[in-house]
C-alpha cells in the first residue's frame, strides 16, 4: 500500500485505536492531521512521531466533532494549507454502559449518538463538497460490532455504531457517481484502548472464551484495515464493512 502525497485527517487521534491509524497512515506516507477532543499533548506526541520516524508532515488539530461549525472550520483551513483531503477517518467515539432506566439521563444516551453517528456525519458533510469537487476521496467510518449484534447496557453505542453502518452504506451510492468511497471497520474488542480498560478483568477473560480466535484485536490490526480501505488497494469497494473481530460475530 502506498499513501504518498495523500492527505488524511482522523478524529479521535490522541490515543488508542485512533493513534495507531494515524502511526500507520503516516508510515504509509500520508500527511496526517490528528484529531484530538481535549488530549492535545498525546496527539501532538503522535503527530511528531510521524514527522520524525516516517519524514512526512502531520500536526495536531483540536477538533471537536459534536461542533459543526468548528468540524467546518478546521476542514476549510486543512483545504486552504494542503490544498485538499484525500482521507476522512471517523474514529472518534465515546461509549457509556448502563440500562435505560427512568433514573438515567437522556442527556447521556444523546451525546453518545452526537459523538459517534452525528459528529461522523458532520466531519463527511465538512468534508465531501471538497472530495466531489475533486472527484475522489475514500472515507472510513470506525464503527463496532456493536453496530452488528445487540449488547445490553450498551443501547447508545449499539445505536450509534449501527447507523453508521447505514449511513456507510446509503452514502457510498450517493458519492460514488464522483468516485468518493465510503466504507466502514467494525472492530471486535481491541487491546491497550480507552474503551477495553474500561472493562473488568473477569469480564474480559469471558469475552476472550467467546472470540473464536481467543485473544483481543491489537491495535495495529484495525489501524492495517483501516489503511487497506483508506488506500488505492481497494478502488472498486465501497459502502462495506469489514469486520475485524477475530470471527465473534461470524
Ligand atoms: N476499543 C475497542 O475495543 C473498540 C471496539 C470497537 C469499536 N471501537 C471504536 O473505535 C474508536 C476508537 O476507540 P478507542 O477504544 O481507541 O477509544 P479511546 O482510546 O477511548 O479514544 C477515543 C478517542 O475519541 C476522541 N473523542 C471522544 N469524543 C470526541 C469528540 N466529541 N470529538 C472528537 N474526538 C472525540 C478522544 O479524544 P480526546 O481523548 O482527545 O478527548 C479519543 O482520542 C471508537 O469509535 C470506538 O467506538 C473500539
Amino acid at each position: 500500500m502506498d499513501l504518498r502525497g495523500k492527505v488524511a485527517l482522523v478524529t479521535g487521534g490522541s490515543s488508542g485505536i485512533g493513534s495507531s491509524i494515524c502511526l500507520r497512515l503516516g508510515e504509509l506516507g500520508a500527511s496526517v492531521m490528528v484529531g484530538y477532543r481535549t488530549r492535545g499533548e498525546p496527539a501532538g506526541e503522535v503527530a511528531n512521531r510521524i514527522v520524525t520516524e516516517h519524514g512526512v508532515e502531520a500536526e495536531p488539530c483540536e477538533l471537536d466533532v459534536r461542533d459543526y461549525e468548528q468540524v467546518t472550520r478546521i476542514v476549510n483551513g486543512i483545504i486552504k494549507a494542503r490544498g485538499r483531503i484525500d482521507i476522512l477517518v471517523n474514529n472518534a467515539g465515546v461509549g457509556v454502559e448502563g440500562a435505560v432506566t427512568p433514573a438515567r439521563p437522556v442527556e447521556e444516551w444523546v451525546d453518545v449518538i452526537h459523538t459517534n453517528l452525528i459528529g461522523s456525519f458532520f466531519c463527511i458533510k465538512a468534508v465531501s463538497l471538497h472530495m466531489l469537487l475533486a472527484r475522489k476521496g475514500s472515507i472510513v467510518n470506525v464503527s463496532s460490532v456493536a453496530g452488528m449484534v445487540g449488547i445490553p447496557g450498551l443501547s447508545s453505542y449499539s445505536a450509534s455504531k449501527a447507523g453508521l453502518i447505514g449511513l456507510t452504506k446509503s452514502l457510498s451510492k450517493e458519492f460514488a457517481p464522483y468516485k468518493v468511497r465510503v466504507n466502514a471497520v467494525a472492530p471486535g474488542y481491541t487491546s491497550e484502548t480507552g474503551m477495553v480498560e474500561r472493562i473488568g478483568e473477569e469480564d474480559i477473560c469471558s469475552i476472550r472464551e467467546r472470540i473464536p480466535l481467543r485473544r483481543l484485536a491489537r491495535r495495529d490490526e484495525i489501524a492495517e484495515t483501516v489503511a487497506y480501505l483508506s488506500s488505492d488497494s481497494t478502488s472498486y469497494v465501497t459502502g462495506q464493512t469489514l469486520v475485524v473481530d477475530g470471527g465473534l460475530t461470524a
